[in-house]
Parts: C-alpha cells; structure tokens; sequence
C-alpha cells in the first residue's frame, strides 16, 4: 500500500493498464538508476485537458533534447491521454506522463536496444483556494545550484526537491532561485515580476524551464493590456517588486505578497495579479 495515493486508480505502463498499488519497473530502469528520462504534467477541468497541446510539443521537445525515441506520434500521446482521463472519472485532475530510455545493464552510455518506459497516471487536483488567491503565498531567495539545461522537463529532479525541502524547512510557500545574481524560477514553477504596471519575467532559455503557463499568462497580459516585457531580472529588482507571482499546472497563477520575511509591495494580491487571474479563470471556465 503506498501512502496517500489511490492504490486501485488505474495507471498505464508499457502499453498495460494496471492498478497503481500493482505497478512495478525494473530496478535497472534508467530512470530509476540515472535519472535518465522525462515527464510532462497536463491539468485537466472537468474531465478536459486544458493547454494539452503545449504540454505534447514540450514532451516531444524534452524527448529529442535527450535522443529518446518513442513510437508514439502525437495522436497517440492524445489518444493516451484522454483515454486516462475517461478511465480515471476524475473532474479537476492532473495527468502524468513520464518516459524513460528504459531497462539495460547499468552503464552511463545509451544502450543500444532498450525500449523506453512509458507510464502515465491521473491525479485529482484541488484548484488553490481562496486562501491563497486572496492571502497570497511567502517565498525565500536561494542560490540556483541546478545543471545548466533546465529547459528540458527531466525526471533527475534533485536541485528541485532540494530547493522545495529548503522552502518546507523555511516554513515558506516557495524559494526564487537566483543564478549569477539573475532570477530564473521557483522550484517547480515560473516567476512573474510587476514594476510600475508593467510585467516582467526572466527571458526563455536553457535556465528556466519554459512553463505551459509562461506563454498563457503572456497572452493574458496581452489581452488586459498590460506590457510584459521577458529580459533579466536582477536580485534587487525582485527586492524592489511592486507584486511578484507564481505560475504551473498545479498552483495556477498565485501572488507571493511575503518575500524574504517582508511585504511584497502591500503585502495584498496586486491589480496586476487580479487582471491576470480573471483572464485565468475565464480561460477555464471556457473550457
Ligand atoms: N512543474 N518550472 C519548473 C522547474 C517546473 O517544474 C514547472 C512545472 C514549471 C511550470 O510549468 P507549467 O506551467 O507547464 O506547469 C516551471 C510541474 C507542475 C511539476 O513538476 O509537477
């Protein structure tokens, strides 16, 4: 029995469908010995993934960034996933999809002929609640320690767990990284700065991974009529932050209104917060 999951939901590996108390992988899949593999995570509403589309080019992006080969076309991925989420039942729920190169004799090089290792499982998902939307969530500033392609959704996942464990031990919400001075993102979610009406956010690149919702929230910026502009931003212009913000499949789009022990700018979600969480809401609703 693992603990605090549903044992009896039904999770897809290598092309079986089996309960999730039953699934088992080699120990010497590589994504269990390295690390070597990648995953995505598609939110759904009701039953209906929302941004799907994104989260399959970003899968197929991760997967040729570390030259797996899957046999899958994008159909596929689609059929997979609205297949699990019919099988699942679930209304709000987060669908994951994970690949991995795959069981071979432990040896750092590609093997040669491993199939990879595809699962897939369904999640219920709570949206965040009134708390947070209205309270906003605290965040400390950390050194960045990752690797330096963190643009690709990797499972070797160590500096983020690292970087969330020092947020838990905090007793904050979140931790900002921070690489060479400059912002690049949460532990597991992007970073949105506001300045003088104006919306910021660290530039697309290999020290971020770009969030499905980096683009969503860009457009609701372009549909309130805010500016954004995405360049770097430094330690003290987060310091100086009118509003700051959070954005992934699991948290939506929150306000940090505590940063590093004091107030973002009224220590209250901003306008530029409330603008781009109407869109949000709107967007899913619309579903
Ligand atoms: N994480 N940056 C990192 C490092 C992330 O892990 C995530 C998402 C994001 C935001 O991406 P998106 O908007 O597509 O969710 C940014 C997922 C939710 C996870 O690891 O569970």
């Amino acid at each position: 029995m693992i603990p605090d999951v549903d044992n009896d939901s039904i999770v897809y590996l290598n092309g079986k469908h089996v309960r999730l108390g039953d699934a088992t992988i080699s120990v010497l899949d590589r994504g269990f010995i390295f690390g070597d593999g990648i995953y995505d995570v598609v939110p759904a509403y009701n039953g209906k993934p929302f941004r799907m589309d994104g989260h399959l080019a970003r899968l197929e992006r991760s997967l040729a960034a570390i030259g797996i080969k899957v046999d899958f076309q994008r159909s596929d991925w689609e059929a997979l996933v609205f297949d699990m989420l019919k099988r699942s039942g679930l209304g709000d729920c987060m669908v994951y999809l994970q690949v991995t190169r795959g069981v071979a004799k432990r040896d750092h090089a590609f093997p040669a002929n491993a199939a990879p290792t595809i699962f897939c499982m369904v999640s219920p998902f709570t949206r965040p609640g009134a708390q947070a939307r209205e309270q906003g969530l605290s965040a400390v500033g950390i050194p960045d320690i990752r690797w330096l392609r963190c643009e690709i959704k990797s499972v070797s996942l160590l500096g983020n767990v690292l970087a969330k464990q020092h947020a838990v031990d905090a007793g904050v919400d979140e931790v900002l990284q921070f690489r060479d001075g400059f912002l690049s993102e949460g532990s597991s979610c992007n970073i949105w700065v506001a300045k003088d009406g104006k919306l910021l956010a660290p530039p697309r690149s290999n020290l971020i991974l770009e969030g499905i919702r980096y683009g969503f929230v860009e457009e609701l910026a372009s549909q309130a009529g805010i500016a954004f502009n995405a360049r770097p931003i430094s330690q003290q212009e987060v310091d100086a932050a009118d509003e700051l913000m959070l954005s992934s499949a699991t948290k939506e789009l929150l306000p940090i209104t505590t940063y590093n022990g004091k107030p973002v700018g009224g220590g209250k979600p901003g306008p530029i917060y409330a603008a781009l969480r109407a869109g949000y809401d709107k967007a899913i609703a619309a579903l």
